[in-house]
């Protein structure tokens, strides 16, 4: 199922630990990089193309989506395009009142707290993924020609962990802590296994309709895992997460699993079903090595926060995240955290100059 055209790009192999489509060892061409958020305020065609669309109408029209997808791998000669879109456009496609207020994040009409509550939640039918499917189809046509030399460039789908996504349905809100959840699955762990199962089927279902409509590998981004302790986790969570990454196991694509402050449950989210752990600043990747073996294949994680520093800082951090991950069986660059709005997109196109300027014998 998965698009023949981008079996062997530079990015899938690293993802399949330097292996081809085929299985064979894959020679490494250019380090691959993308950044995620890459499609977002930070670009000025960007913030031009959205004027007078609301952020989740956006998705939804698949033209647009299409579009605003494909501004950064032009921009940048990033070495993958995320799929523009979010982790609540399931929820909106279910039919639940839900928008993203700007500079806030998603905001629901009504939280779901109770059992009532969670009872009444709509299932999605295949349908409504309809703009979504159309989208990346357009997505990938597109993509066919726009790597180095007329070569495709792989399309990458996500969707929101259970976890994460059941916090903005519990709060309604964004909210620091994630008291609400964290509280519901000891106080009311039948009405949280629910809602985090519903979580996890409108997920699946999400990046599922991404990979047979042409995307050529697939995220888990689990943002806010890092508010749990171990046992939170794998006591109440992984099982959901695993059954999200398990909707789309047998369709051939890499699957990374990524959240934030999530050092100590590395293992654990990799045991859900994933290929690749994107890691996020907080680690070194010789450490994230350490703990989760080097025949895992990693992703990360360049520290957002280096991005407005001066040139020769943010080189030599590069530089050195390059060598920190050397020892893993495969290698993506990304960011350690999306790319925040107010970078400055010269820079970001800079390092992924300097990335793919340092070749596979160089590093340390
Ligand atoms: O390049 C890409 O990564 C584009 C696709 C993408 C978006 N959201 C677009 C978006 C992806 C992969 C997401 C995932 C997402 N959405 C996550 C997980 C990743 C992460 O950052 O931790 C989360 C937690 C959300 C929920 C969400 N959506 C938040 C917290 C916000 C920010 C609200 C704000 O204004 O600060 C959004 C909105 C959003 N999603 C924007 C974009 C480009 C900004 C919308 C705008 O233009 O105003």
């Amino acid at each position: 199922l998965v698009s023949g055209l981008t079996a062997d790009s530079p990015l899938l192999n690293q993802y399949r630990g330097g292996l081809s489509a085929a299985g064979e060892p894959a020679r490494p061409q250019r380090r691959p990089v993308w950044f995620q958020r890459q499609a977002g305020r930070s670009l000025p065609e960007y913030r031009k193309l959205r004027e007078g669309t609301t952020m989740l109408d956006s998705c939804l029209k698949p033209e647009m989506a299409s579009e605003i997808t494909l501004q950064p791998v032009r921009r940048h000669d990033v070495d993958a395009a995320i799929f523009f879109s979010d982790i609540v456009i399931p929820l909106r496609l279910a039919g639940i009142d839900v928008e993203i207020e700007p500079g806030v994040g998603p905001v629901l009409g009504s939280p779901v707290r109770t059992p009532a509550d969670v009872a009444a939640l709509p299932q999605i039918d295949d349908e409504a993924f309809a703009p979504i499917v159309e989208a990346v189809q357009r997505t990938v046509a597109e993509l066919a020609t726009l790597g180095p030399e007329g070569s495709a460039v792989p399309l990458i789908g996500f969707a929101g962990a259970p976890f994460t996504l059941a916090a903005y349905m519990v709060e309604g809100r964004p909210s620091r802590d994630h008291m609400g959840p964290r509280a519901m699955m000891h106080t009311d762990p039948e009405t949280w296994h629910a809602l985090a199962a519903w979580a996890a089927e409108a997920s699946g279902r999400f990046m599922a309709a991404q990979l047979r409509a042409g995307a050529s590998a697939a995220q888990l981004f689990d943002s806010w895992a890092g508010s749990l302790g171990r046992e939170d986790y794998q006591r109440h969570v992984l099982e959901h997460s695993a059954a999200a990454l398990g909707h789309v196991a047998g369709l051939g694509a890499p699957l990374v699993h990524f959240g934030t402050g999530t050092s100590e449950i590395l293992d654990l989210m990799k045991s859900a079903g994933a290929d690749v752990v994107g890691i996020d600043y907080r680690l070194n990747l010789a450490e994230a090595t350490r703990r989760l073996g080097a025949e895992t294949p990693l992703q990360g994680n360049i520290n957002p926060a280096l991005l407005t520093a001066d040139w020769p800082v943010l080189e030599a951090h590069v530089r050195e995240v390059v060598a920190a991950g050397s020892g893993a069986a495969g290698h993506v660059l990304n960011l350690g955290h999306g790319v925040p709005p107010e970078t400055d997109p010269q820079v970001l196109t800079r390092v992924v100059e300097l990335i793919h300027s340092i070749a596979y014998d160089d590093a340390a």
